[in-house]
């Protein structure tokens, strides 16, 4: 048996314990809310519950950043100032430790561990009515996932309500209802990330928005980033767009009917097939830039902290490998859903059936 299979079963086993409601846990990490950044408390989840206590913290400053940072406390603001969850140890395993992920940044100053430059291959960055989303390539030995995990998804909720990371909590200054003020951080109720067989998904709903914890939805653990964070993404492509809203995660129509779609079990295996393709939402107002521009000045803090120079239909020179794969083909995706439609995310080297069955995961 694999060692993904085999975590698998383990996670499925305590997972249905922890559906018995966890008496000592008292409150929801969805139901905490903090104000950014007074209001943080030292850590945000003081239970011991089932799964132990809260494995890092949530007052994060510049004595707790850098390699060691055990921060708990996330950003998703633009393409260049974004943090994803990953392993605090090399060569880990999300379906092991998804419970003490800790939050890496592309931006120094929020006390967290610093994604190397290097480490970000690809990047979309989406702006729409209702969340910010980011997708892209990622090596991701970099930030400690062992190199064929094929991960799984972190959200603020779990089986016994303590989120994933336990504690883990997520802050934004970039929607709609942020009115363009970048110094204001709200905090995000609802999010998913999805992390995993070299490529990521992050998506924060605005807080204000009536839907967010459709679109945020966090019990479509197996399926991945195509299904929950539809996308055109490309390796190499570093872009920021705006976007329209997709359809809740699960939801579909087909012959005129919305359906829901229903994950199955993971006692019934892989899921070999899905009955729908998700729409990929149009996008409009893309900026490209290159990888230079966005990461390596803001890990080494020489960045102006206002963001990256738009290099508009190129990369300036700057990157060998920006710009090197801007062919969109219309491969598995209707024209009429998008202008740039195209594009099914699948993470390199790895088939539709393998990225489905292999997200394991919790709700
Ligand atoms: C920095 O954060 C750490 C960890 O939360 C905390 O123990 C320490 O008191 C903080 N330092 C300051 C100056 O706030
Ligand atoms: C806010 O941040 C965005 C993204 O980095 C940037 O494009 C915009 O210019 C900023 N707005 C202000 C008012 O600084």
């Amino acid at each position: 048996m694999s060692r993904l299979a085999l975590s698998i079963l383990v996670f499925s086993s305590i997972s249905t314990a922890l559906a018995q409601a966890d008496p000592s846990v008292s409150t929801a990490l969805a139901d905490k809310r903090f104000k950014y950044p007074d209001g943080i408390p030292y850590q945000v989840d003081t239970d011991i519950g089932d799964r132990g206590p809260q494995q890092g913290y949530n007052k994060c400053n510049s004595t707790t950043e850098g390699p060691t940072s055990m921060c708990q406390t996330a950003m998703v603001n633009s393409i260049d100032d974004f943090c994803l969850w990953a392993p605090a140890k090399p060569n880990s395993i999300i379906a092991d430790t998804e419970g003490e992920e800790v939050a890496w940044c592309t931006k120094p100053g929020r006390g967290t561990r610093i994604i190397p430059p290097n480490a970000l291959t690809g990047v979309q960055f989406m702006r729409t009515p209702d969340y910010l989303q980011v997708v892209g390539y990622i090596d991701q030995t970099l930030i400690n996932l062992e190199k064929d995990d094929s991960g799984g998804e972190l959200d603020p909720h779990g089986a016994d309500l303590r989120g994933n990371p336990l504690g883990g909590i997520v802050f934004s200054n970039g929607f709609p209802s942020n009115g363009g003020n970048n110094n204001t951080y709200q905090q995000v109720i609802e999010w998913h990330n999805f992390m995993g067989g070299g490529a990521f998904c992050i998506k924060a709903c605005d807080p204000a928005g009536a839907d967010a914890a459709n679109f945020c939805q966090h019990v479509y653990d197996r399926i991945g980033c195509e299904y929950n964070a539809p996308n055109n993404a490309q390796d190499n492509v570093f872009e920021s767009c705006q976007g329209d809203d997709q359809d809740f995660p699960g939801i579909y129509t087909q012959g005129g009917q919305v359906m829901t779609y229903k994950q199955p079990p993971e006692s019934l295996g892989d899921i070999e097939s899905m009955p729908y393709q998700p729409r990929v939402p149009a996008s409009s107002n893309c900026q490209t830039y290159s990888s230079n521009d966005l990461y390596t000045a803001a890990a080494t803090g020489t960045a102006s902290g206002s963001g990256a120079t738009p290099a508009p239909g190129g990369d300036g020179g700057n990157n060998p490998k920006s710009g090197a794969a801007v062919t969109r083909t219309g491969a598995g995706s209707s024209p009429s859903h998008t202008s740039n439609a195209a594009h099914r995310y699948i993470p390199r080297g790895a088939s539709i059936a393998s990225v489905v069955g292999a997200m394991a995961l919790l709700v």
